[in-house]
């Protein structure tokens, strides 16, 4: 969508996957949708470096109105877990110089059984501009799927309309695709970013299946992305409970490659320490953030590897190599099978981001370098070329 915002892959901290819709806020006050978790994450992504690690967006998903709109017909924050209004929550995140972002559905409810904003889609795209919101993510329960273009594009001219500027994050391709082949030109020309696979959840298997769908796919997804238009993998869940901390570097790694919007949903507050810095990992966020905006693919699959690639700038190429095989040991990869090698005739300097920071200086395509890579991990390079004639074009390898 061309309205200046998602140059780069948004990034930020969004609620649903961690908190999902807990509204208990009488016996469980430090986890439910409340407008003190939204001040809690903004206070910590300020202070531990989360805000200049590049973490804008705060944002809330489903479960945060009420169940009824105003007398003028408006949504409004459901009163006892928002008190001061979600007007007053954007002001305090801004006043952290953090955006908020907040949550909407194309049609009659909300995937909780909230009330959608079918019927009203200037009145909350106002609403929301007047609370001061930045982004809004529109979710896609509860439509007829033959209307949901419909639906996306007269939210999108909806909040162009407020006159503010507001991130739009839609779902229309994972609803649609259940029915047919989205158009991924219109949906680009409406959304700054859009969901295209199931949910996230807190597991090595979801992140698996999201990964292969993307992959199965990305001869359609992946020419759409570029400034100002990003597919969205879903959530980063890394930090929370169900990945090893190689699976988290798999998932880190691969949302790089795939220019994904990194949004994290965890628990900021207690994160140990070494998911935090692996989220704040700035040669990672350097390679999701490359100003070229290309989104990467999948280039090899052969004897439980799969290398990944993307083309940067500055003669650049980030490679994930992931070792999908998870049982055994540590398995080698000679560099040298890299289906873009050649970029390195007649020479390149490799450097690898993960698992550890390490400058292997200038290579060739002799090279020996032969990598280990640990059962569901993923070894992520940066090679840069010199003099290289050698341009990659991903068509070759697919
Ligand atoms: C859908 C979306 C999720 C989340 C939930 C909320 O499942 O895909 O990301 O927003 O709804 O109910």
């Amino acid at each position: 969508l061309d309205n200046g915002l998602a140059l780069k892959p948004t990034m930020g901290w969004l609620h649903w996957e961690r908190f999902m819709c807990n509204t208990d806020c009488v016996n469980d006050p430090d986890n439910c949708i409340s407008e003190r978790l939204y001040m809690q994450m903004a206070d910590v992504m300020v202070k531990e470096g989360w805000k200049e690690a590049g973490y804008e967006y705060v944002c809330i998903d489903d479960c945060w109105p009420s169940h009824q709109r105003d007398a003028q017909g408006r949504l409004q924050a459901d009163p006892d877990r928002f008190p001061g209004g979600i007007k007053k929550l954007a002001d305090y995140v801004h006043s952290k110089g953090l955006k908020l972002g907040i949550y909407a559905d194309v049609g009659v409810n909300t995937c909780a059984k909230y009330p959608g904003s079918l019927g009203h889609y200037e009145t909350d795209a106002q609403t929301f501009a007047d609370w001061d919101v930045d982004l809004l993510k529109f979710d896609g329960c509860f439509l007829d799927w033959t209307s949901l273009g419909e639906g996306y594009i007269n939210m999108s001219k909806a909040l162009n309309k407020t006159g503010k500027s507001i991130l739009y994050s839609c779902e229309w391709p994972l609803y649609e695709w259940a029915y047919q082949k989205p158009n991924y030109t219109a949906i680009r020309e409406t959304c700054n970013h859009w969901r295209n696979s199931e949910d996230v959840f807190d597991s090595w298997n979801s992140i698996r299946s999201i990964l292969d769908w993307t992959a199965k796919h990305q001869d359609i997804i992946v020419p759409s992305a570029g400034p100002g238009g990003w597919n969205d993998p879903d959530m980063l869940v890394i930090g929370n409970f169900g990945l090893s901390h190689d699976q988290q570097e798999s998932q880190m790694a691969l949302w790089a490659i795939m220019a994904a919007p990194l949004f994290m949903s965890n628990d900021l507050r207690g994160i140990c320490p070494r998911s935090k810095a692996l989220l704040q990992n700035k040669h990672v966020i350097e390679i999701n953030q490359d100003p070229l905006g290309k989104q990467g693919y999948r280039t090899a699959a052969m004897n439980s590897f799969e290398v990944w690639e993307r083309i940067m700038s500055n003669n650049s190429l980030a490679v994930a190599v992931l070792n999908l095989q998870d049982i055994g040991g540590p398995r080698k990869f000679p560099i040298v099978i890299i289906p873009s090698w050649k970029i390195c005739d007649p020479r390149c300097t490799v450097t690898q981001i993960l698992p550890q920071y390490k400058e292997f200086g200038v290579q060739n395509v002799q090279s020996d370098i032969v990598f280990s890579v640990n059962p569901t991990g993923t070894a992520l390079l940066k090679i840069t070329a010199i003099n290289s004639r050698f341009k990659p074009s991903h068509k070759l390898f697919w």
